[in-house]
Formats: C-alpha cells, sequence, structure tokens
C-alpha cells in the first residue's frame, strides 16, 4: 500500500467583486454590520456565461500546472460542489471535456458534501491512490453560490462568494515536491440536515411554478445553529488533529479553517490559545464559497510562502449535511 501526496494546487476567482457597500445600497444592511457579524468585506461573483464546470478550469489547470502533470497523465477526476452545472452530467464529467479528455474515458464524479467538499474528496482521492486504483488524481472544490442564493434576504446574501480551488494529488514523488497527506477525517449527522438547506429543486420537492414563486430553490440556513456548531466542530477538529499527530502549536505549520465567519475562528483561536500567525484567512475577500473555501486558501497560502516545508499544515471544514472534516498534510 502507497500513500497519497499532494503535487500542486490551483485556484480561481471571477472577476466580478460585490462589496458590502453595494449590498447596503439595495439591502437594509450596512458595511459595519457585515463586517463586525462575519469579517467578510466583498465576494467574486461569476459571470453570467460562467458556470461551476468554468471556474474548476481555470483552478485545474492552475493545479496541473504547478504539479508539472499534463492533463492526459490524470486517471481520476472528483468535483466537490453543491451547485454543479446540472443535476446530471456530473459537473466532473463537463470538466473531463472541457480538459480536452472526452475521449480518455477516465471516471469522473461529482461529490457533495457542502463546505466539506473538498476535504471529502481529497479524502476519496488519497483512498484510491492508496488503495492503487488510481496514480494521478485531480480534485477541485467549485461553487457558484450566486446561482443558489436570494439576493433580496440579507440573512444569506451577504455570506456567499463564488470561486474555486484545485490539486493534483499522487503517490509519494521521487521526481518533484509532494506534501504527504498524513492523515485525513469525515464526519456526517443527517440529524442537523435541515440547518442548511436547499428546500426544492431536488425529487422531494422538484422545481413547479409554486416552488419557484415560494423561492425555494435558494439556500436557507439556520445561522445562529449553524454558527454554535461551527465553533464546536473547529475547536473539536482542531484538538483532535493535533492529538492524533502529537503536534504542540509550535510543530503546525499553518491551520486553514473553512472560510465561514470570521468570529467562528476567532472563539476557536480563543479556546485552543493558538497563535493567530498560524491561521490562514482569507474570508474578507471571497465571503464563503462552501467547497472552494479550503482549496482557495490552501492555494493563495501555498504560492504566498505560508506554508512552512517538513510542517503539517492541518485543513478543516463544516456544512450542510451537516458535515465536517479534516485532513493534516506535510507541507
Ligand atoms: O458554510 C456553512 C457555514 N455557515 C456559517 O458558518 C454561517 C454561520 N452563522 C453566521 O455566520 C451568523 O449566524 C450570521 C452572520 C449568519 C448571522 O449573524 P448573527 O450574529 O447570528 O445574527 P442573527 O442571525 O442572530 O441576527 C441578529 C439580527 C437580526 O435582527 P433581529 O431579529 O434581532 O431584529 C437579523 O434580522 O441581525 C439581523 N440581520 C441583519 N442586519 C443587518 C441579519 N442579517 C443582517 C444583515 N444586515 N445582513
Amino acid at each position: 500500500m502507497c500513500s497519497a501526496a499532494i503535487y500542486g494546487t490551483g485556484a480561481y476567482v471571477p472577476h466580478k467583486t460585490l462589496t458590502n457597500e453595494d449590498f447596503s445600497r439595495t439591502l437594509d444592511t450596512t458595511d459595519e454590520w457585515i463586517t463586525t457579524r462575519t469579517g467578510i468585506k466583498e465576494r467574486r461573483i461569476a459571470a453570467p456565461d460562467q458556470a461551476t464546470s468554468d471556474l474548476c478550469l481555470h483552478a485545474a489547470r492552475a493545479a496541473l500546472k504547478d504539479a508539472g502533470i499534463a492533463p492526459r497523465d490524470l486517471d481520476l477526476i472528483i468535483v466537490g460542489t453543491i451547485t454543479p452545472d446540472y443535476p446530471t452530467p456530473s459537473t466532473a464529467c463537463i470538466l473531463q471535456q472541457k480538459l480536452g479528455l472526452g475521449d480518455k474515458t477516465i471516471p469522473c464524479f461529482d461529490l457533495s458534501a457542502a463546505c466539506s467538499g473538498f476535504i471529502y474528496a481529497l479524502t476519496t482521492a488519497s483512498a484510491y491512490i492508496t488503495a492503487g486504483l488510481a496514480a494521478r488524481v485531480l480534485v477541485v472544490g467549485s461553487e457558484a453560490t450566486s446561482r443558489i442564493v436570494d439576493y433580496s434576504d440579507r440573512r444569506t446574501c451577504i455570506l456567499f462568494g463564488d470561486g474555486a480551488g484545485a490539486a493534483v494529488l499522487g503517490p509519494p514523488r521521487t521526481d518533484g515536491p509532494s506534501h504527504k497527506v498524513l492523515s485525513t477525517r469525515l464526519y456526517a449527522d443527517g440529524n442537523h440536515a435541515g440547518l442548511i438547506s436547499i428546500p426544492a429543486g431536488g425529487s422531494a420537492r422538484p422545481a413547479s411554478r409554486e416552488t419557484c414563486d415560494s423561492k425555494l430553490h435558494y439556500i436557507r440556513l439556520n445561522g445562529r445553529e449553524v454558527f454554535r456548531f461551527g465553533v464546536i466542530k473547529v475547536v473539536e477538529m482542531i484538538k483532535d488533529a493535533m492529538a492524533r499527530h502529537n503536534l504542540m502549536p509550535a510543530d503546525v505549520g499553518a491551520i486553514i479553517p473553512h472560510q465561514a465567519n470570521m468570529r467562528i475562528i476567532e472563539a476557536a483561536v480563543e479556546r485552543l490559545a493558538l497563535p493567530w500567525d498560524l491561521f490562514i484567512i482569507n474570508l474578507q475577500r471571497y465571503g464563503n464559497t462552501s467547497s472552494a473555501s479550503v482549496p482557495l486558501a490552501l492555494d493563495e497560502a501555498s504560492r504566498a510562502g505560508r506554508l512552512v516545508k517538513g510542517k503539517p499544515v492541518i485543513m478543516l471544514a463544516f456544512g450542510g449535511g451537516m458535515t465536517w472534516a479534516s485532513a493534516v498534510v506535510e507541507w
């Protein structure tokens, strides 16, 4: 059995920026409220002709370039998303075609774990590699959240943004740099399925004039409960990741939390008494990009030289399902 490693990362955000000031012109909200309650200042919005697979494509190309891997060398593509281009075909199949690999017949599938989607996909890729079922895997977390957000609902629309992050994985390399996946943990609790949901558009409640009129195709969340859940899980997952690898704070290279709300991260930093500079945070610029949140921050941190060679990077996320997940990667 071999283990898995990250060869390279990539990310993409659309050009259009929506600021807190923009919201204050159309909604009963202020920059001050959004900033103090969430830490978010602006987010990116996909162009009308950009679907989730288009965001994937940019991030995937950047990750392949960073990894020094040709698209044709891939043998599996996994896309974590809750905003697929269509219910079917999968966004991963569309990405395969956009990468020019339509004739290669490699397996491609989407994975739905909301904001935990990238770490779920990274874990699945690692399992394929470890089992010898794949040697070069492209993993993408990509969302066009702007397509599921009700821009007249000030409680949700200020939170989300669009973007994509990607990684190429394979067995640890001898012919170039690679970052070994030391461990991952995946969790879910369907008892809390109602905390974050899109009530209609699926088989339980298919699209109809009535569901459209009632705006049931937009994301709804119980903000306070999700906030509480997030703080508990972020603290739990960081503690668990440090304990399973016997890490003291000085041993950790970086912590990449899900970029949902600055106050959730602040609460975790306070409870764990960890130094602020360990945390990679970009939510002020992108908001919550769901499954893209962790890989976007990972790629930015990697390119900015914030990840220390040989030191563990702890990634963690939580989201709809409810799902939560962590990964420890030796950089
Ligand atoms: O990826 C999934 C993870 N998602 C999350 O982590 C989201 C977690 N939750 C949160 O981030 C926070 O709960 C929110 C930012 C969504 C809300 O912050 P809060 O401090 O929990 O506010 P609240 O929902 O308790 O609302 C407080 C007040 C309410 O007014 P009343 O009922 O007290 O009069 C809201 O109507 O703030 C009001 N409010 C707003 N006011 C101005 C809600 N949204 C806004 C807004 N601008 N945008």
